[in-house]
């Protein structure tokens, strides 16, 4: 985010928080993941790969036994979703779309050739998919934004860590995407996060939280 908590410009142009080090660790990030989850308008706006970039890293993956790049997740009400959005198209791992009951035969009928669609129930809430994902086999989840989806995390107090990186600069637009919605988050002034790490990655700094007691030093 930027210094003063925007994920992205208020434009169309989509703005670059993190630099080159960074972006490689989260790369790495991702290899050690089973799943990587991002909100349906993440996947509209920004058309993302979600696949593990370097070469190394998915050999390594596929020598245990893993697809190169984990399973993709995303969550929608209205199951507006092209299944040509690269989300979809790139990669081998298994695509998974947790839907609104409502929309669900929407989202079947336009994404089923290319993703499993789950009913999750009349209001997703991330620890429905938390428990769904835990039933597939997923032990350790990223959830990379947007801020909706950051939102329900925090507030659900389902995540174990937050590493939050602020770039050197402000949006100054109240019209940006922030990190975060208002929300009954758990930790606040009087039960603050530990800050387990701090990291200078070159003009950015990544800040560690632990949020829980599955939050894992060394990961
Ligand atoms: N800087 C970063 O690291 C970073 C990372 C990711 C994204 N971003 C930026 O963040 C912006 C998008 O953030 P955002 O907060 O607007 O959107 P978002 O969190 O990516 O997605 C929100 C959408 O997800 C679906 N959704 C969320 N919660 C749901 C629930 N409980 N049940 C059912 N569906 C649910 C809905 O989809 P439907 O509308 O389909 O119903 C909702 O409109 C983009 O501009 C992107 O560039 C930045």
């Amino acid at each position: 985010m930027s210094i003063d908590g925007y994920l992205d410009s208020a434009g169309d142009e989509r703005l670059m928080l993190s630099n080159d080090a960074d972006l490689d660790r989260v790369d790495e990030v991702r290899a050690g993941c089973d799943a990587i989850l991002v909100g349906a308008t993440t996947v509209r706006n920004d058309n993302p790969r979600l696949l593990v970039r370097c070469p190394d890293r998915r050999m390594e993956r596929v020598a245990r036994g893993l697809k190169p790049s984990p399973v993709k997740v995303t969550v929608t009400c209205g199951a507006v979703l092209d299944p040509h959005s690269r989300f979809f198209t790139t990669g081998d791992a298994e695509k998974l779309v947790y839907c609104a009951s409502t929309s669900v035969g929407r989202a079947r009928s336009r994404l089923s050739a290319v993703a499993t669609v789950v009913d999750g129930g009349p209001r997703v809430s991330m620890r429905t998919v938390s428990d769904d994902l835990a039933a597939r086999g997923v032990r350790r989840l990223m959830v990379e934004g947007g801020g909706t989806i950051h939102t329900q995390f925090l507030a659900e107090d389902v995540a174990d860590e937050l590493q939050l990186v602020v770039a050197p600069f402000f949006v100054g637009d109240s019209r940006a995407r922030r990190f975060v919605d208002d929300g009954p988050f758990p930790f606040r002034a009087g039960h603050p996060a530990r800050l387990a790490d701090v990291q200078r990655i070159g003009e950015v700094v990544l800040l560690r939280y632990a949020l829980s007691e599955r939050f894992e030093e060394s990961a």
